[in-house]
């Protein structure tokens, strides 16, 4: 990760090391309304930075999407499903215990989410929950 060289004092951009991912980030709705340093300990680390490539350079969210999250309260999970809201998307995280579910709903913001070990059918799961 590296600066660009055409970034204003306001400005935020990331770009991969081979150069072929670059963005301004500071205009992502998350960023207006966090601290730098939290900007920064997202993505200096490897989790923050698989869920925002992941998410938003290549799902390419846009605002009343439904999205599934898998593994959801994994570091990387939990992001994306944050990520997602922020977005204005719906919602959908799974998880292997009551505790992880309820943590998806109560802490991180997530609509719905189930525990995929109680679920014989994923497709009717996210039916009834979308
Ligand atoms: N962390 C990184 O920097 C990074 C970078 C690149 C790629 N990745 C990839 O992104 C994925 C998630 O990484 P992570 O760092 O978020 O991992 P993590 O924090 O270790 O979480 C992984 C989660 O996967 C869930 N899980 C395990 N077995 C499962 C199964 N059979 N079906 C569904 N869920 C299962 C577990 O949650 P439950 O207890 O709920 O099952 C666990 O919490 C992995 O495939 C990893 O290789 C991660």
């Amino acid at each position: 990760m590296r600066a660009t060289e055409n970034f204003s004092k306001t400005d935020i951009y990331l770009t991969s090391q081979t150069g072929k991912m670059k963005g301004k980030i500071a205009n992502k709705p998350i960023f207006s309304a966090l601290p730098l340093e939290f900007i920064f300990g997202l993505f200096l680390g490897m989790p923050g930075m698989t869920a925002y490539v992941g998410f938003y350079e290549i799902c390419a969210p846009k605002k009343g999407e439904y999205v599934f999250v898998s593994a959801a309260s994994g570091a990387v999970g939990q992001l994306v499903g944050q990520f997602a809201k922020l977005c204005g998307c719906y919602v959908v995280g799974s998880a292997g215990t009551k505790e992880k579910v309820d943590l998806l709903k109560n802490k991180f913001g997530f609509d719905e989410a189930f525990n995929y070990k109680e679920e014989q059918d994923l497709e009717a799961a996210l039916k009834r929950l979308a």
